[in-house]
């Protein structure tokens, strides 16, 4: 059977992420919301067939629930895979999308992606029982005295790391010194 895998946040700093699913043979939806930045990245690949648009602000509670119902049903089966990468303005994306998958019974891994600042308050995130869960914190680089924001390919790398080696809660770059983070 094909995999299929679902990347929250695809189009931006994890659309490498989304290539490199399309070359080990995952069909992948993509949710985010301009499709034109969508096409863009879908030819940059070189599985454009295998990538799918889901355009919806994942702010929308009901237009998320039913697009995600419609690339389940399209997929005849729920995702092996989800890379999500959501900002906390929209707490009940996640959920949503997880409630979609609880009727799978086989395992399927959540890669969860957060910022820096999730790190210091641990949440809870509840999945169904089928669910492998990872955690994943975006730090930041440091070098010798200055820090920087990861770059896109830096997060991406360390992101198909996790999926290769199944880390089980990873930070990228690192989030020591604190006090040496960007604000
Ligand atoms: N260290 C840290 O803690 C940390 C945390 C955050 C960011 N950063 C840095 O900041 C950079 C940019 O961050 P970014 O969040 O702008 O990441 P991004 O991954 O470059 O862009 C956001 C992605 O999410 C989608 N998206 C955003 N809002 C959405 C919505 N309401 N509904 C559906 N999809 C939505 C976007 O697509 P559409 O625009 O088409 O909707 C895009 O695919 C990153 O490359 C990283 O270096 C660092």
């Amino acid at each position: 059977m094909i995999k299929f895998a679902f990347v929250i946040g695809g189009t931006g700093m994890l659309e490498e992420v989304c290539h490199w699913l399309t070359n080990e043979g995952y069909d992948v939806y993509v949710i985010h919301r301009d499709f034109n930045t969508f096409e863009a990245m879908k030819r940059r690949g070189k599985h454009p067939e295998k990538m799918y648009s889901v355009s919806v602000d994942y702010h929308e509670d009901e237009a998320l629930k039913i697009k995600v119902k419609e690339a389940i049903k399209q997929q005849g089966n729920c995702p092996d895979l989800i890379v999500s990468w959501i900002h906390n303005s929209a707490p009940n994306a996640l959920p949503i999308i997880l409630k979609e998958v609880q009727p799978r019974i086989d395992p399927w891994k959540l890669i969860h992606v957060q910022g820096s600042s999730s790190f210091f308050v641990k949440e809870n995130t509840t999945v169904p029982d089928s669910c492998e869960y990872r955690r994943v914190y975006l730090g930041f680089s440091l070098k010798k005295e200055n820090s920087n924001w990861l770059s896109n390919e830096e997060i991406a790398n360390g992101i198909i790391n996790v999926i290769k080696r199944d880390f089980k809660e990873t930070v990228i770059g690192t989030l020591k010194p604190w006090n040496k983070r960007l604000s």
